[in-house]
């Protein structure tokens, strides 16, 4: 397998995160109980990463969701469905979804919604990219790890048909590898 092109390096997203935990630190010092709420797949390498460098008392639970239609068909709507929920109660506590990247927004937007239905104390949202380009949804990003072109993006998470996932850094996918 050829190397892809690297758009963010290892010790890059391991410093940037280091920073967001550090973020989180201190804006949660005072909580009773904060529940990372890890968005599957794509989120699993950032959230564990981040969740190794927190020292507030917290929780970890995930969530799943999918695209109505692959999200690289044309069929593609931007309705979001449920796959997976969180197993335990979130009221009155911290709630803050991890996710891996806002593209056009929709799925946060969705999130946002169902998890505030819940009756959490707070509800943030952390993500380790952005895509500003292409965000079509208001969605307030709280902790952000960077900012990034209107590319395909794999590794540190992110797949592309379920390939490229693991690699340990973010790298951009060329269109004819598509
Ligand atoms: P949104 O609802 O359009 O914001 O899409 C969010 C989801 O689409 C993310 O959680 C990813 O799973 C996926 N996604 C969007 N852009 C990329 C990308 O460049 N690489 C990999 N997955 C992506
Ligand atoms: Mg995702």
């Amino acid at each position: 397998m050829a190397d892809l092109p690297t758009l963010i390096g290892e010790t890059d997203i391991q410093q940037r995160v280091g920073e967001l935990a550090d973020e989180i630190n201190e804006a949660y010092a005072d909580t009773d109980l904060l529940v990372l709420v890890g968005v599957l797949k794509g989120s699993f390498m950032f959230l564990s990463d981040l969740a190794k460098r927190l020292r507030v008392p917290h929780r970890v639970e995930f969530i799943a969701v999918s695209s109505y239609g692959d999200r690289e068909s044309e069929e593609h709507t931007g309705a979001v469905r449920l796959i997976m929920d969180v197993r335990h109660d979130l009221a009155g506590a911290d709630v803050l979804i991890v996710e891996d990247i806002v593209d056009t927004g929709h799925t946060i937007v969705y999130l946002k919604e169902l998890l505030q239905a819940r009756h959490p104390k707070s509800l943030r949202l952390c993500t380790l990219l952005h895509k500003p380009d292409r965000t079509e949804a208001d969605v307030e990003i709280e902790y952000l790890g960077f900012t990034i072109p209107d590319v395909w993006v794999v590794g540190f998470g992110l797949d592309y048909a379920e390939r490229h996932r693991t690699l340990p850094y973010v790298a951009e996918l060329p269109p004819d590898q598509r």
